[in-house]
């Protein structure tokens, strides 16, 4: 696209993201993204947060202006995106799961709390986290799909997975390899979709066993894509080349373009 610039790769430990803010701005950086573990305490080191970052209470993008700090999330619609592509299923007539309530799982709540759907239910290994999670949407978007808790390997989790349209998977497990998966898929409905927000370069092993039982199911390389073109366009004002991105993608994942 003509444009003077580079994205690097910065690793920052978790106690240093403050300090190295002021580094990154004097090396000339003009925004950057931040992942695990860095988003949430991003959200609190940006001089303004926009409308994505308030709802996620978090922050993966952040563009430079002026000296001040710029705070965005593209993970929701970067999942949104995905979710279109994939399957361009009606997210409010959908009964919804997610498993996992950590730092994705928080964000795609609170997203669906405040698009709608038809049910959402939350999951995660730690009931208190998922209460807490429930607890925040029911008093800040009262009204809107009221989540409901379900504890973790469970028979009333057993239950809900034959009532489930979409499964989102928001654990860390899968990132290895040799990672137990985080539920049987067999378990889902027939006609159930399964979307682990997982990646790695290979589909997940809880993608493959839920295809090799029948159902639709993408890993998280779309909703990677999709909220890095997002945020190219935080950057740049410029629409993402999309298509490009996506070609450089599968290529770095050996997979087929
Ligand atoms: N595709 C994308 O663009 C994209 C974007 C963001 C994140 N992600 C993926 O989402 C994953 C989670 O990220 P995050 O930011 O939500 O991480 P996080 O805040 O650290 O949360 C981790 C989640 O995994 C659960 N978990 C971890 N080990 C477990 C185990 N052995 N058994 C059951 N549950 C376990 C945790 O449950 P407890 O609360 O009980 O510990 C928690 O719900 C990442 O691995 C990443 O691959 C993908």
């Amino acid at each position: 696209m003509g444009l003077d610039a580079e994205y690097l790769r910065v690793e920052v430990p978790a106690e240093n993201l403050a300090s190295a803010i002021p580094l990154l701005q004097q090396g000339g950086f003009q925004g950057w993204n931040c992942t695990l573990p860095h988003k949430t305490s991003m959200f609190s080191l940006v001089d303004r947060v926009d409308p994505t970052a308030a709802d996620a209470k978090s922050v993966n993008t952040v563009r430079v202006e002026k000296g001040r700090l710029h705070g965005f999330s593209t993970d929701a619609l970067g999942w949104r995106a995905a979710i279109d592509e994939a399957w361009k299923m009606d997210l409010e007539k959908s009964r919804i799961l997610i498993l996992g309530c950590g730092g994705v799982g928080q964000t795609l709540a609170r997203y669906l709390a405040q698009t709608g759907c038809r049910s959402l239910l939350l999951v995660n290994r730690d009931l208190g986290k998922a209460k807490r999670l429930a607890q925040e949407l029911q008093s800040t978007i009262p009204g809107r799909a009221s989540p409901r808790v379900i504890e973790w390997d469970s028979k009333e989790l057993d239950q809900a997975l034959q009532e489930t349209d979409l499964l989102i998977q928001g654990t860390s497990l899968g990132l290895k390899k040799d990672d137990p998966l985080p539920m049987d898929p067999a378990k889902l409905a027939r006609g159930g979709r399964l979307y682990d927000t997982v990646y790695r370069k290979e589909s997940t092993s809880l993608v493959q066993a839920a295809r090799k039982h029948g159902y639709q199911a993408e890993d998280g390389l779309g909703m990677l894509l999709h909220q890095g073109a997002l945020s190219f366009s935080i950057w740049t004002g410029q629409k993402a080349p999309l298509e490009k991105m996506r070609e450089a993608l599968l290529l770095a994942a050996g997979r087929n373009p």
